[in-house]
């Protein structure tokens, strides 16, 4: 059985601040870049951007976070970038899950973890492990995240426990191998750095999610900028198919 509501067989709720924020974090090239910097350096500040909306969300009583880190197309940047990409997240890992352990944050790694070394994946399943029992904010990290992966990868995890499914199964038996089966579908989903594509982000959870665009490049994404969104979020009308008089007639 599902644990949530799936927005196309059913009318999920809309809170006021959205229960699930996803995040495509863009723009630390072009932030470091205005400042004369190797574009590294505009992902070394990006981290501190994500502590901050760690901070801010569970502030705010947003229960998930979801942020894309590297997608699996990401993997066609220079060699030296994509290294120094992988080494920031190892080091991040290091430093930061004990933090998140103390306040009661429960981290989640997505994506296709098999193309990362063995120290790195020994790392994402300690890490997994440890705050599996905190039930504070959930933090997802997408790494080498692509959104058609994850619906092959669900199709192939159901056929294989379900090899009479082979050519008829339902939206409802493919959610549970989808990769962020323990969280309700974003209710938010905000873009930095100006760009207005998905990117091969979540593809199948976004069905209804809000979208939200803006210029501010990730390094320069603050508390003020995230609550901006979530205004935007809170002035939009969710129908999830039905008609606006529907929603009013609902409402008296
Ligand atoms: C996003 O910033 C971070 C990753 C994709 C890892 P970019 O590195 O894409 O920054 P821009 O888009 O080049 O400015
Ligand atoms: C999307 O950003 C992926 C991440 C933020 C991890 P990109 O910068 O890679 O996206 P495109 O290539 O401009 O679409
Ligand atoms: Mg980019």
């Amino acid at each position: 059985m599902a644990l949530f509501r799936s927005s196309t067989r059913t009318i999920p709720a809309s809170p006021e601040v959205p229960r699930h924020i996803a995040i495509i974090m863009d723009g630390n090239g072009r932030w470091a870049k205005q400042r004369l910097l190797p574009r590294i350096a505009g992902h070394q500040r990006g981290v501190e951007t994500v502590r901050e909306m760690v901070k801010t969300c569970r502030q705010l009583g947003v229960e998930y976070l979801t942020l894309f880190a590297f997608s699996s197309e990401n993997w066609r940047r220079p060699a030296d970038e994509v290294s120094f990409l992988m080494q920031l997240f190892l080091k991040m890992l290091e430093r930061e899950v004990s933090k998140l352990h103390e306040n009661n944050v429960r981290l989640k790694i997505i994506g296709d973890l098999s193309r990362f070394d063995e120290q790195l994946r020994q790392y994402i399943t300690d890490a997994e492990k440890l705050t599996s029992a905190n039930d504070g904010l959930t933090l997802t990290i997408a790494a080498n995240y692509g959104g058609r992966w994850d619906i092959m990868h669900a199709v192939e995890g159901l056929w294989k426990a379900h090899p009479e499914m082979q050519g008829n199964f339902a939206e409802e038996d493919l959610e549970p191998y989808l990769s962020m089966h323990y969280a309700p579908e974003p209710d938010l989903f905000i873009r930095t750095g100006g760009e207005q594509r998905i990117s091969n982000f979540l593809l199948w959870q976004l069905a209804y999610t809000e979208l939200y665009f803006t210029e501010i490049l990730w390094p320069s994404f603050d508390r003020a900028a995230l609550e901006a969104a979530i205004q935007s979020y809170q002035k939009r009308e969710r129908r999830f198919g039905r008609t606006s008089e529907q929603l009013t007639e609902n409402q008296s």
